[in-house]
């Protein structure tokens, strides 16, 4: 270390005095050549001065070179050494990255190209640190929602095997292993919906049909449900053509009448109804006089496994993915999607389309 402390005024001196014994010799053998080839030889005193300004002029040339290539790699390493350390990290999947203190020291000089390289790691570690937590809360989620029905079915197999159920008690068993299985299968088919929703290559099958037909269509396919908790279906359907994803459409009305017909008591009313608004759009409203939700709730429905009951009962069981399959459709189809909705009292959604 010490050694160190000499060596380097030493080296510099060195290369100082070798820079001037260069610019000189440099300028005497230039100023030669150049009086040679034009064949004029000037007074002592005035080659003396030429060569001296000719000689400082180039050791000032060889000390600018110098220390800018000495500047630029101490700011290669300042800058450049941190920026590879944190793609590192984020290669390895560490995305706790703060690179803020060498972005300030480009304070007001939002054009630099380390600034810009600077913004845009801080940029990506902050994206790809918050799709991974996206990542892992889904891992989570759905290993919660695929948990709880398989620790049922094992439950109530291992139930089973006792000799001494009655009748009655083991038809309930089988019963809910039955419900619980089909909960899985339609978690994992929801699931896959999501995924091919999120697809990138995902293209509408678009085409013309009546509207009032299929709502009509799904909601009598559901009248064991409703009919079962003597709920009063309210219908008032004009005749309507859109040009849409028959399927996809499909699974919107089935789950957002799912929905009302889960979270309404017995003997509530549904009301379903489709026109067209003053500009040409079409509109469905699904209300009900269900449970409600509270504002709250309100602000999350959309979101993948939101629950407004984290604690409901296995019959109405659920996975909290209808309502962001619903908002990716219509997203899809550039249309919107309102709710309002108050506790106790019921729930409106409203559904506008374009017809083409
Ligand atoms: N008509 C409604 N009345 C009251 N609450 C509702 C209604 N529709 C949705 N919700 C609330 O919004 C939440 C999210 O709805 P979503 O359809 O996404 O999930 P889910 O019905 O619980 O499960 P899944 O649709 O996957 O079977 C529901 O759990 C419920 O709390
Ligand atoms: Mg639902």
């Amino acid at each position: 270390m010490k050694l160190r402390r000499y060596v380097k005024p030493l080296l510099g001196m060195l290369s100082v005095t070798f820079s001037l014994m260069l610019g000189w010799s440099c300028a005497y053998w230039l100023t030669s050549i150049f009086y040679e080839a034009i064949q004029y030889h000037p007074h002592e005193l005035t080659n003396q001065l030429i060569n001296s300004i000719l000689g400082f002029f180039l050791f000032g040339c060889s000390i600018f070179f110098v220390t800018r290539i000495k500047l630029v790699k101490e700011r290669q390493e300042k800058f450049l050494h941190p920026m590879i350390h944190a793609m590192k990290m984020m290669a390895e999947g560490n995305f706790n990255i703060d690179l803020s203190y060498y972005r300030n020291q480009f304070y007001g000089r939002d054009d630099h190209p380390y600034y810009k390289i600077i913004e845009s790691i801080n940029h990506m570690a902050d994206k790809l640190g918050k799709m991974e937590e996206m990542r892992q809360e889904f891992i989570s989620n759905v290993s919660h929602e695929i948990q709880s029905p398989l620790t049922s079915i094992s439950g109530f197999a291992h139930a089973l095997k006792k000799e001494d159920l009655s009748l009655q008690e083991r038809k309930r068993y089988l019963e809910i292993i039955e419900m619980e299985s089909i909960r899985l299968s339609k978690l994992s088919k929801n699931l896959l919906r999501l995924t091919s929703l999120e697809s990138d290559d995902l293209t509408l099958k678009r085409k013309s049909y009546r509207l009032d037909q299929q709502l009509r269509r799904i909601i009598l396919a559901n009248e064991p449900q409703w009919a079962e908790k003597e709920i009063e279906m309210d219908i008032a359907l004009e005749s309507l053509t859109i040009t849409a994803d028959e399927e996809l459409m499909d699974q919107v009305w089935i789950n957002l009448i799912h929905n009302s017909i889960k979270f309404t008591p017995k003997a509530g009313t549904i009301t379903v109804t489709a026109d067209q608004t003053a500009n040409g759009q079409l509109m469905v409203k699904i209300n009900d006089t269900g449970i409600g939700m509270n504002k709250d709730s309100l602000m999350h429905i959309f979101e993948r496994f939101y629950k407004a009951d984290k604690s409901r009962t296995r019959d109405a069981g659920g996975s909290g993915l209808g309502l962001s399959i619903v908002k990716k459709i219509i997203d899809l189809h550039k249309g919107q999607i309102q709710v309002k909705s108050e506790l106790e009292k019921g729930t409106e959604i409203v559904i506008t389309l374009e017809q083409f």
